[in-house]
């Protein structure tokens, strides 16, 4: 049911901690499973993501989405970080069942509001970045249905 590298990302997470004094947290929820997701980055003077973790109460797609993802944008500038949707997330993990789709909204959501944190305490406008919800559940069904 779940690719090897979906398995091998929940078996071994990666990134898996809080970073102190962080640029930016952002933490999500999604109100239909109770799962929780928090994000914090590290972004230096020129806007490059150094250093990533993340906390859940999450399942396990929900861990290994974020573990992908964090790995995704670490090294990354910000406006590349935009670029990591749960798209790109599930093709890097070699998909994930239909159900559990809306578990990797969970961690691009916890990077967006993660994002918007830094920028609101920066000053400054990530292009395309929106308000993130702090429930993905609004919706979801919607997203649910394009898979
Ligand atoms: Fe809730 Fe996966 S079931 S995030």
């Amino acid at each position: 049911m779940y690719s090897e590298k979906v398995m091998d990302h929940f078996e071994h997470p990666r990134n898996v901690g809080e970073i102190e004094n962080a640029s930016g947290v952002g933490t999500v929820g999604n109100a239909k499973c109770g799962d929780i997701m928090r994000i914090f980055l590290d972004i230096d003077d020129d806007g490059i993501i150094r250093d990533v973790k993340f906390k859940t109460f999450g399942c396990g797609a929900a861990v290994a989405t974020s573990s992908m993802a964090t790995e995704l944008v670490k090294g990354k500038t910000v406006n590349e970080a935009m670029q990591v949707t749960n798209k790109a997330v599930m093709e890097a993990l070699d998909g994930l069942p239909p159900v559990k789709v809306h578990c990797s909204l969970l961690a691009e959501e916890a990077i967006h509001a993660a994002l918007w944190d830094y920028a609101q305490k920066k000053g400054i406008v990530i292009e395309g970045l929106e308000k993130p919800k702090s429930d993905i559940h609004e919706g979801e069904e919607q997203e649910e249905e394009e898979y």
